[in-house]
């Protein structure tokens, strides 16, 4: 089943609350929030206080993007915040292991995040422990990037690596023009920023992205 994650990165950061009832509406599953801290990549967003002003207005599941080093720290105050899935960088911490029990032990679905450059070799040892696997298919830090193709390759590399019931999502750059390859690929989960935010109807777009994947 085909999960749609729209990126709050790519939403009016003046409506907020609204822009994610608008995208409930559309028909999202998932609200994918983009959290950067300035180090880990060469940008600043937000942090739980989104997260927990956006938990009150919506019921749809809340996916937070950790782009920060040492995410670690703040494993307990996003779950805090009312965080459903909380993703970690591979790179971003000398502890992964150890960094996705702790999101486990806090009750929440532990995602892995693997940057363009890094190899899927890298995630092979705590792959198991993971709910999911974010295949990044842009570099970390803004929104509206082209899509980098390699990302279809690794996607099919951590397909082989993990159990059928590991989520798949893919991040960056994706539309309707390459969904179909990154859902037969094996990716499950999509996020999509400037296709669905940019999108002069988010409803139609989230549709076309569900009719234009392949269905896994
Ligand atoms: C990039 C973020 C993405 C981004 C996706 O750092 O992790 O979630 O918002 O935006 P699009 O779909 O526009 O590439
Ligand atoms: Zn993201």
């Amino acid at each position: 089943m085909i999960k749609i994650a729209p990126s709050i990165l790519a939403a009016d950061f003046g409506a907020f609350r609204e822009q994610a009832k608008m995208v409930e509406a559309a028909g999202a599953d998932y609200l994918h929030i983009d959290v950067m801290d300035g180090h880990f990549v060469p940008n600043l967003s937000f942090g739980m206080g989104v997260v927990s002003a956006l938990r009150d207005a919506t019921n749809l599941v809340m996916d937070a993007h950790l782009m920060v080093e040492n995410p670690e720290n703040y494993i307990g105050l996003f779950e805090k915040a009312g965080a459903d899935i909380v993703t970690i960088h591979v790179e971003a911490t000398n502890h992964v292991h150890r960094a996705l029990q702790q999101i486990k032990d806090a009750g929440m679905k532990a995602g892995l995040a693997i940057n363009p450059g890094t190899p899927a070799v890298m995630i092979k040892e705590v792959a198991h422990l993971a709910d999911m696997i974010l295949v990044m298919s842009v570099n970390p830090g803004f929104t509206g990037q082209k899509f980098i193709p390699q990302a279809v390759q690794k996607i099919k590399e951590v397909r082989a690596m993990v159990s059928p019931e590991t989520d798949i999502q893919v991040d960056g750059g994706i539309g309707i023009q390459n969904i179909r390859e990154v859902t037969e690929a094996g990716a499950n989960v999509i996020v999509a920023g400037a296709a669905v935010f940019f999108a002069e109807d988010p409803a139609a777009a989230i549709r076309s992205l569900r009719e234009n994947a392949y269905q896994n």
